[in-house]
C-alpha cells in the first residue's frame, strides 16, 4: 500500500466518474466480463464500480505486495503470524490425507479419533452416568470455538445423515450464562454431553459456562470421575490445561497452535458439526474448502475468486472510501454466516499497525455486518437505498433449493417461495446499483433512489457441504489477500486482550467497597459500579 497515491494518479479517475448506470450502458456485456467461476461458486462483480483498467491496476497492487510469495508462505507453513511466531496452516486441515506431508500426519490422526468418538456417541455406545444414551450435546465455546460450528450446523441441517438426526446439538457461548440457563432447564443431566471447545482453554467465557455445567451435573451425580468421563469432551490446542481441568485423556481431542481460532472449524473444533450432521458431511465440507484452496493457489489473479473479492474490497475501502460492508445471504440457512464473517474479517484485519508493528497510513477492514437479505429488506435496506452512507454489499444466493424435497407435499409452494426469494435478491442488487434508472426516473424526492451502491453476488449452485466449504474458504483467502495488500498480520488479535485484563481487574471491585479501592477508576465506571452495587444490595 506504500504506492497508494501513485496508484490513484495512475488510474486517473475521480470517484464521481464511476457511475454504475453509465458503466452498464457503455458496456452491454459487462455482466459476462465481470464474472468469475470457481469450484461450486460464481461471482458476478459487474455491479462494483470498477473498470478493466482499474482491475489491472489492482492486480499490480497485489503483485507489488508480493501476494504470490505470501500465498506460498501460507500454504507451506512459514511463519505468517510474526507477532505470535506461528504458521497459519488451516489449509492443511482440509488437504486430502494422501497429499499431507509426514509432519502433518497428526491432522488425519485427530480426524480419525474424532470419527471414532462421533460413532460411539451417535450409535449409543457412549452412555451418560446412569447408563442412558446421549440425546443432547451442548458445545461450550466462544468466538472461533463457537461461530464456525454454529453457522455450519445450522446451514447444513438438511444434509444430516440418518444416524446424526437423533442427536440434538446446542450451542452456549455467552459469559452471562443466559443460554445455559435456558438449556439446563430443559435438558436431562443423564443424557446430555458437553463439549468444552477452547483453543487456549483459558477463555473465561467458556470456562465459566463449563464450571456451571460441572456443578449442575455434580448436583445430580456425586461420582465426579464418572461425570467427567461420561459428560465432557474437551477440544483444545493446550492438552495440559484439559488435564488440569480433569478431563480424561480419552475424552480429549487436540488441535494445534498453528490453527487460528477463527480458522479452526476444519479441525477437531468441528466436532459439533460432525455430531450434528455426520462425519462424512464434515469430510465433504473439508473437500469443498480444499477445492477452493487449489483455486486460490493456482488461478491467475483476475480469475481468482478470493483474490477478486479482496481487490474489490481494497478498491471500495481505500479508493472509494466506503467503510461499511453488508453481508446479505438470501437463504435462511445462512442465518449465522454474517456473524461468522464479522469475526473472520474484523478480528483478522481490524488492525492499524503493519507486520513489524509500525503504524500504517491507510484504512484497513471496513465495518462488516449483515442479516438474511430478505429480512434485512424490512430492517436496514432503507439506509442502503436512501441513506447518506456508502455501503458495499455481498449478496449470497443458492441457485437451486429444495432438491431433496421433491416428495414433500408442499414442494410446489416452497419452490415458488424460492423463486420469490431469488427475484428479491436480484431486484435489490439491481436497484442498489442503478437506482431509479432500474425502472423509471421520478421527480418525487421521497421516491428518489440514487443507486451507485456497489455490490457483488456470490451464486452457489446449491447449498451443500462442498459448496459451503468452498464459500467459507473463499472468504478466508479474501481476508488473507487483503492483509497482504494492507501489509498487516491477519492471524493475531492483540486488540481483544486489554479488555479481558481490565475485566479481571474490575471483577473483584464489584463485590468490595469501591471507596476503599486502590484502583483509580474513571467517574463513569465508578458511577456505574456504584449504581449496580445499590441495585444488588
Ligand atoms: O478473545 C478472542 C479470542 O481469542 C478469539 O480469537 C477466539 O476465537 C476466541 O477468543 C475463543 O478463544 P478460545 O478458543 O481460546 O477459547
Amino acid at each position: 500500500m506504500k504506492n497508494l497515491d501513485a496508484f490513484y494518479r495512475l488510474t486517473g479517475l475521480s470517484r464521481q466518474s464511476l457511475i454504475l448506470a453509465d458503466l452498464f450502458a457503455d458496456q452491454p456485456d459487462r455482466g459476462q466480463l465481470f464474472c468469475i467461476k470457481s469450484p461450486y461458486l460464481m461471482l458476478d462483480f459487474s455491479k462494483q464500480r470498477v473498470t478493466s483498467d482499474i482491475l489491472n491496476h489492482l492486480e499490480k497492487l497485489a503483485q507489488q505486495a508480493e501476494l504470490p510469495y505470501w500465498r506460498e508462505q501460507l500454504f507451506t507453513g512459514a511463519v505468517v503470524n510474526p507477532s505470535e511466531n506461528r504458521a497459519a496452516l488451516h489449509t492443511a486441515l482440509r488437504a486430502p490425507a494422501n497429499q499431507q506431508s509426514a509432519d502433518l500426519a497428526c491432522v488425519e490422526e485427530q480426524l480419525q479419533r474424532m470419527d471414532r468418538l462421533v460413532t460411539r456417541i451417535q450409535s449409543g455406545v457412549w452412555r451418560g452416568y446412569s447408563g442412558k444414551r446421549i440425546t443432547d450435546v451442548v458445545n461450550l465455546g466462544v468466538g472461533g470455538s463457537d461461530l464456525g460450528p454454529l453457522m455450519v450446523t445450522h446451514a447444513l441441517r438438511e444434509h444430516a445423515e440418518p444416524q446424526a438426526r437423533a442427536l440434538r446439538v446446542h450451542f452456549a457461548s455467552t459469559i452471562d450464562g443466559s443460554q445455559l440457563f435456558d438449556l439446563l432447564e430443559h435438558l436431562s443431566p443423564e443424557t446430555t454431553l458437553f463439549i468444552i471447545s477452547s483453543k487456549s482453554f483459558t477463555t473465561i467465557d467458556t470456562l465459566s459456562n463449563a464450571n456451571t455445567v460441572r456443578s449442575w451435573l455434580s448436583s445430580h451425580c456425586n461420582d465426579e470421575q464418572r461425570v467427567l468421563r461420561c459428560h465432557f469432551i474437551g477440544v483444545s490446542a493446550t492438552t495440559e490445561k484439559m488435564d488440569a481441568w480433569g478431563l480424561p485423556p480419552e475424552n480429549q481431542l487436540a488441535f494445534w497452535q498453528w490453527v487460528g481460532g477463527r480458522f479452526s472449524l476444519w479441525s477437531t473444533i468441528g466436532l459439533p458439526i460432525a455430531l450434528a450432521l455426520g462425519m462424512s458431511v464434515f469430510r465433504q465440507l473439508l473437500s469443498g474448502a480444499h477445492a477452493m484452496d487449489e483455486h486460490f493457489r493456482h488461478a491467475p489473479m483476475l480469475q481468482n475468486l478470493p483474490v477478486m473479492l479482496a481487490l474489490l474490497g481494497v478498491w471500495n475501502v481505500n479508493f472509494l472510501d466506503i467503510r461499511a460492508h453488508a453481508i446479505l445471504p438470501y437463504d435462511g440457512r445462512l442465518k449465522y454466516f454474517p456473524s461468522y464473517l464479522e469475526q473472520l474479517e474484523m478480528e483478522s484485519n481490524g488492525k492499524s499497525v503493519d507486520r513489524a508493528g509500525q503504524p500504517i497510513d491507510h484504512a484497513t477492514c471496513p465495518v462488516l455486518w449483515g442479516e438474511i437479505g430478505a429480512n434485512a429488506q424490512h430492517a436496514f435496506y432503507q439506509l442502503l437505498h436512501q441513506g447518506t452512507q456508502p455501503v458495499a454489499s455481498d449478496f449470497i444466493l443458492a441457485a437451486r433449493r429444495y432438491d431433496n424435497a421433491r416428495h414433500y407435499a408442499h414442494y410446489a409452494e416452497l419452490q415458488a417461495q424460492h423463486q420469490l426469494n431469488i427475484a428479491n435478491c436480484l431486484a435489490q442488487s439491481r436497484v442498489l446499483a442503478l437506482g431509479n434508472a432500474a425502472v423509471e426516473p421520478t421527480d418525487n424526492p421521497f421516491r428518489h433512489y440514487p443507486g451507485n451502491q456497489p455490490s457483488s453476488t456470490l451464486l452457489l449452485d446449491s447449498l451443500e457441504p462442498q459448496s459451503l466449504g468452498a464459500l467459507i474458504a473463499a472468504y478466508e483467502h479474501k481476508v488473507f489477500t487483503q492483509a497482504v495488500i494492507w501489509g498487516i498480520n491477519p492471524f493475531d488479535q492483540w486488540g481483544v486482550e486489554l479488555g479481558k485484563q481490565v475485566a479481571l481487574q474490575l471483577q473483584p471491585l464489584l463485590i468490595s467497597s469501591l471507596e476503599e479501592s486502590e484502583v483509580l477508576l474513571d467517574s463513569s465506571t465508578l458511577q456505574l459500579a456504584r449504581y449496580i452495587q445499590e441495585q444488588q444490595s
